[in-house]
């Protein structure tokens, strides 16, 4: 018998817990040689602006032991190409697509919500608060509940998609900033997003990235990110997609134990591109091997006493 593998994130069925994160799996399309679609739970997309964005000069990308550090600066064809270039190819593909989206004034974030909320073929919204407000001396959205709050209302008010909202780990306190967005009216929350770092060549005496800062990801931040999403499953009663340093199965399946309903793989693509189906298959394989049949029995079965 194969295990039930679908999990439900505020009324959205998935075929499986494996999302693919946003930024590392383009808009869908581009993986579409490597990944069957349809083998995933869903995919999630470049984040999203109103205007188009060039990103950060290079270099912008560099490995570090465990991870690597970008500063793409958030590129993205915006709004209106997505629209006209991106979304055609989603009706073909049986398989939620998630916009990832942000801006840099409520007002952005707000008109994008409504205009993503427009369109038939994304199944939901998750929401990028890791950006500074430019209107608030350039306080980082999701580095403030109350900022956070203001920002994730305005979306709600907006779209009646499923809104999931995705927490910087960059905070003291990660629960009060969950609190605050299902405060809110989030639906889901997903975490983590990239951990400010920084890199150094110091034969040139230089940051080696021209943004000089960058955000950190892959399997060095993982132990940060489970801790976080436990933290925040018990803390919320909304669903947790867990997300950080997600290379295997196993990682994956950890994160479900400490209380994420579905997981998202990142940087683990740019290393594997058909990381996130491999990880799929093999959660279902561990299923079967246990002989656990309900991978939603597993949500949160950490013990810890
Ligand atoms: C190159 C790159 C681009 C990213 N772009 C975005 C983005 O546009 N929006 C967003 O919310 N997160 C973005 N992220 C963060 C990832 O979605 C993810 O939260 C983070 O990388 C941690 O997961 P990982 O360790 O599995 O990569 C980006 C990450 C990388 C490595």
């Amino acid at each position: 018998m194969k295990p039930d593998m679908s999990v439900e994130i505020a009324g959205l069925k998935l075929r499986n817990p494996v999302m693919t994160a946003s930024g590392t799996f383009g808009y869908g399309q581009e993986f579409a040689d490597y990944v069957d679609l349809e083998r995933i739970g869903a995919f999630v997309t470049k984040g999203l602006s109103l205007k188009p964005r060039a990103g950060n000069p290079t270099p912008r990308i560099v490995e570090t032991p465990g991870g690597m550090l970008n500063a793409i600066g958030l590129q993205n064809v915006g709004i209106d190409a997505f629209i006209q270039k991106k979304v055609p190819f989603l009706r073909s593909v049986n398989t939620p697509a998630i916009a990832n989206f942000f801006g840099n004034t409520i007002d952005e974030y707000a008109e994008l919500a409504g205009r993503l909320d427009a369109i038939p073929e994304i199944a939901g919204l998750e929401v990028n608060i890791s950006c500074p407000n430019v209107k608030q001396g350039g306080i980082v959205f999701g580095t403030d509940p109350q900022c956070a709050f203001d920002v994730v209302s305005a979306c709600r008010e907006l779209t009646v998609k499923p809104l999931i909202v995705k927490l910087s780990p960059n905070v003291t306190d990660v629960v009060a900033m969950a609190r605050a967005c299902a405060d809110a009216g989030a639906d889901a929350l997903s975490l983590i997003n990239t951990l400010t770092g920084m890199a150094i060549d110091l034969n040139r005496r230089r940051p080696v990235l021209a943004n000089i800062t960058g955000g950190f990801s892959g399997p060095a931040i993982k132990p940060v990110a489970l801790r976080m999403v436990w933290q925040v499953a018990r803390a919320v009663d909304l669903p947790v997609i867990g997300i950080g340093g997600i290379m295997t199965a196993t990682d994956a399946l950890e994160f479900i134990l400490a209380g994420a309903t579905a997981v998202q793989v990142g940087t683990a693509s740019f290393i594997n591109p058909r990381a996130s189906q491999e990880i799929a298959d093999g959660m279902e394989a561990w299923l079967m091997e246990k002989g656990v049949e309900s991978v939603r029995s597993l949500i949160g079965a950490l013990e810890t006493s």
